[in-house]
């Protein structure tokens, strides 16, 4: 109670600029209104210079020269001589069989479909095929053409290819503009961005002046954004009428689309691809009984040492496989199929196998198949690295010298990308380690076979208990045949699929869209920022319209944390929080930071948040990697605190340039921490562009207290809290909606024995068997019962309200007590200013 008394002044503060700013009757002169703000347009490149011009009178003149000037560059480079060549190899690709085709339909329709196999042409060459039309037809400085991507990968490969093809540099003719990154040009024409990137445009204009074509891609994946960008779409076309969309698909489930756009006209461009042959389990299991007799005759050929070692457990692992894949081929017969849940199919779990299965498979590959690239289909990064790394030197996979391994996720860098593309040399087997991203955006052109796990990683959202799950789960059919298509490239193929037909059977046709399976809570700001009414109603017109619960969840939370009102109109807060480029959780971090004058940390804490984790957990070295993390907390309990640290160390040995060595000693990645500093710079602009803050000097007056870093953490991240219980050699965790709850083994609160606050915030739950908590802060009473929960909403009654049902649940009403004390003090020095 004394320490409460020393500190209510310092607390009172802080709550009335809280107030000043969140409270509801201060009205909006307290801070600029406008969500339009110059930097983001600068930032995200969109600053259009046709639409001023065409209004001009002179404009005429000025573009006409300009797109004459652009039809003799283009002429030029088509009648040189690489040009020619180029043309040569663009014109084998089938889409070219249906350019024309697919201009006309382009202008005589608003919207049109266009499906085909991975690889026919549809994301190089369709955008270029309109590009080049209006440069011929004299129009070229008059169109603007934005093709959407779902991954900043394609859309950055995508582009340098397209500018490539056209004998240009990237930002001639052809620019991209990801998160944090573009390149763009006066005189660009022709934009590939992600789809996050235009929907952020739409917040600064509606009606995408100035853009002619909109061509949204991979909408087969069915990616949140995607069917978000849809409706968007659906709803601006009537008012742009010289406006043209164009849909793109690698399956074939066009007639969806098209339907939705009232029978729009869909045209399918037939590819080439050599038949594959598939293999399920059943066939996998016989053939590496046929390999093991086989090596016993290999054996005879003076290789006896090394295999008397591996034939004991090779022998082991093909029983195990067996007699697990028999259990699997069994029950997955049994029982009926439910596509939603797709419940039969959790009782095949091909984990149980481990890896066992695929090392065989690829030893088989590598040891009796005829060459070729080998890609694997796994389901996320762990397990990509964990089986690279034990794959290095597997004895049964030949000469280390003749295989090449290489993995491909989103997040490789540009050197191992150019690898995956490159035609292995003569003699070197080229395996490829990927997620499901080599499914449709990227095609590696010499793969004849294929291994396919049979999951993919995918997000889902458990609506009743508002948690977020990141499973394997199993792919759909229209998935599984993708996956096969990529051996059939450039001769006959062959698939090995992992599982039993059975289980291919009993797949979904499709995967459920994302729309039905995350957390709608940035969707929602973002539907209520451009003004598009009701959220139900909105979202109740998408493609497959989100169930009502997890609609009613997002806006609860948006009205918890303060950014709709009752009414679910946008507030002051919310309308701040939908320019920041963030979740609305880290947003509200933001604005407290900029407002409370310690902004810095809280900057780093944030950026870090959004962008990765920089602390790297390599696979061998996991306990030395972990120690190094722990030395930045210091008995903090905080794993934003220790980001933090790790950042403000590696700015300082930047200055001494030693920051690569830091990085090694730490296990930090420069890389990371660089995006994080380029993360910090836009958010300044952006909050000094927003009126929040004045000067980089006085908005770290309070950069230096941990307490109110803290607290700032504790209210954007509110009501993500667990409480804390320590036990004699163990801390129990506990949450309302979860119950018991783990924390993930590189958090730094999982390394102490106790824990010496009440409770942990954290950023994020995930289930994966057990709910799991990532990136934590531990906080004391006083800092949850001021920070948490947002004071604008009923003021202090109904805050206390809500936190009440916490305190109750977790049983610590004695706190509401201490907290009716501190606000009738609160109040009274609230009466004597
Ligand atoms: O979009 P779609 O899957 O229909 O095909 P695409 O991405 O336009 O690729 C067409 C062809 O260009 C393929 O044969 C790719 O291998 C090739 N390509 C390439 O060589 N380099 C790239 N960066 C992208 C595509
Ligand atoms: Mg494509």
């Amino acid at each position: 109670s004394s320490e409460l008394h020393s500190r209510v002044d310092y607390h009172l503060k802080l709550y009335l600029s809280q107030k000043t700013v969140l409270g509801d009757g201060y009205p909006n002169n307290v801070l600029p209104t406008s969500s339009t703000s110059s930097s983001l347009v600068i930032e995200e490149g969109f600053h259009e210079q046709i639409e001023p011009l065409r209004q001009s009178p002179v404009a005429e003149g000025i573009l006409r020269r300009k797109s004459l000037q652009l039809r003799n560059i283009q002429q030029d480079w088509q009648e040189s001589e690489e040009g020619q060549k180029m043309q040569e190899l663009r014109r084998s690709l089938p889409a070219y069989k249906e350019k024309e085709a697919l201009l006309n339909a382009i202008s005589r329709n608003q919207v049109i479909v266009v499906s085909g196999e991975t690889g026919c042409g549809k994301t190089t060459q369709l955008p270029q095929y309109i590009l080049e039309s209006e440069i011929d037809a004299a129009r070229g400085a008059l169109c603007s053409i934005i093709c959407t991507q779902p991954r900043r990968i394609s859309a950055m490969s995508v582009a340098e290819r397209v500018a490539a093809e056209r004998g240009e540099k990237l930002g001639d003719s052809v620019g991209y503009k990801v998160r944090l990154e573009g390149i763009k040009g006066r005189d660009t024409r022709l934009l590939f961005c992600t789809t996050g990137i235009l929907l952020r445009r739409l917040l600064l204009d509606r009606s995408l002046r100035g853009v002619t074509h909109v061509i949204v891609d991979e909408i087969h994946e069915r990616g949140m954004n995607e069917d978000f960008l849809l409706i968007v779409l659906k709803e601006l076309l009537p008012r742009r009428p010289e406006l043209k969309l164009i849909l793109m698909s690698a399956t074939l489930n066009a007639e969806l689309f098209s339907s939705y756009f009232g029978g729009a006209p869909t045209i399918h461009i037939p590819g080439f691809t050599y038949p594959v042959r598939s293999y399920f389990l059943e066939n996998i299991l016989d053939m590496t009984g046929y390999r093991l007799s086989t090596y016993n005759q290999i054996d005879n050929y003076g290789q006896e040492k090394m295999w008397k070692m591996q034939k004991q457990t090779v022998r082991k692992k093909k029983s195990q496989i067996a007699s697990a894949a028999e259990d699997a081929l069994e029950a997955a017969d049994l029982r009926d199929f439910n596509p939603r849940t797709r419940d039969s199919l959790s009782c095949w779990n091909p984990d149980s196998i481990g890896f066992n299965l695929i090392e065989n498979v690829l030893c088989h590959i590598c040891r009796k198949e005829r060459p070729g690239a080998v890609l694997v289909f796994m389901t996320g990064w762990d397990d990509i690295n964990s089986l690279k790394d034990q794959l290095q030197s597997h004895p049964l996979l030949g000469d280390p010298t003749k295989v090449l391994l290489l993995a491909c996720h989103g997040s490789m860098d540009s050197s191992e990308q150019k690898l995956i593309f490159n035609r292995s040399e003569d003699g070197i087997r080229k395996i490829v380690l990927a997620t499901n991203m080599a499914e449709t955006s990227i095609t590696i052109n010499d793969v004849v076979f294929v291994v396919d796990c049979g999951k993919a990683k995918e997000t889902s959202y458990d609506a009743l208990n508002n948690t977020p799950c990141l499973l394997p789960a199993w792919i759909s059919k229209a998935s599984a045949r993708q996956r096969r298509g990529r051996a059939g490239r450039v001769q006959p193929g062959e698939c090995y699929h992992l599982y039993p037909k059975s289980v291919y059977d009993a797949f979904a046709e499709y995967q459920l869209p994302e729309l039905l399976r995350t957390p709608l809570q940035s969707l929602c700001l973002q539907i209520k920022s451009l003004q598009l009414g009701s959220i139900s109603e909105f979202l109740s017109s998408a493609l497959q319209p989100p169930e009502p619960l997890s609609v009613q969840n997002a806006v609860e939370y948006l009205k918890i944390i303060g950014a709709l009102d009752d009414n679910e109109n946008l507030t002051v807060l919310g309308r701040k929080l939908s320019v920041l480029p963030v979740e609305p959780k880290l947003g509200k971090m933001l604005i407290l930071g900029a407002i409370f004058n310690c902004l810095d940390p809280i900057m780093t804490i944030v950026a870090g948040l959004s962008v990765r984790d920089p602390f790297l957990m390599p696979f061998d070295k996991k306990d030395l990697a972990e120690s190094a993390k722990a030395q930045f907390s210091s008995r903090d309990n905080s794993d934003h605190l220790a980001l933090l640290r790790a950042f403000d160390g590696w700015k300082a040995a930047e200055r001494q340039q030693s920051g690569h060595e830091y990085c090694w000693r730490n296990f930090l990645s420069s890389q990371t921490l660089r995006a994080i500093d380029s993360l910090r710079k836009q958010f300044y602009h952006l909050l000094r562009d927003g009126g929040l803050v004045d000067n980089m000097e006085k908005c770290n007056t309070w950069s230096h207290d941990e307490h109110l870093i803290r607290a700032i953490i504790c209210s954007g991240l509110f009501p993500g809290i667990c409480s804390v219980v320590n036990k004699e050699k163990s801390v129990s965790l506990k949450t309302m909606e979860d119950g018991p709850v783990l924390l993930y083994s590189n958090s730094v609160n999982s390394q102490e024995p106790t824990i010496p606050y009440p409770w942990l915030v954290f950023n994020e739950k995930v289930k994966v068997n057990s709910v799991f908590l990532r990136d934590s802060t531990a906080v004391s009473d006083s800092v949850l019962l001021l920070f948490g929960g947002s004071v604008s909403r009923g003021g202090l009654d109904g805050h206390l309200k809500m936190l009440g049902g916490y305190l109750e649940f977790f049983m610590k009403p004695g706190l509401a007590g201490t907290y009716l004390a501190l606000k009738r003090e609160l109040d009274e020095l609230i009466q004597m200013k």
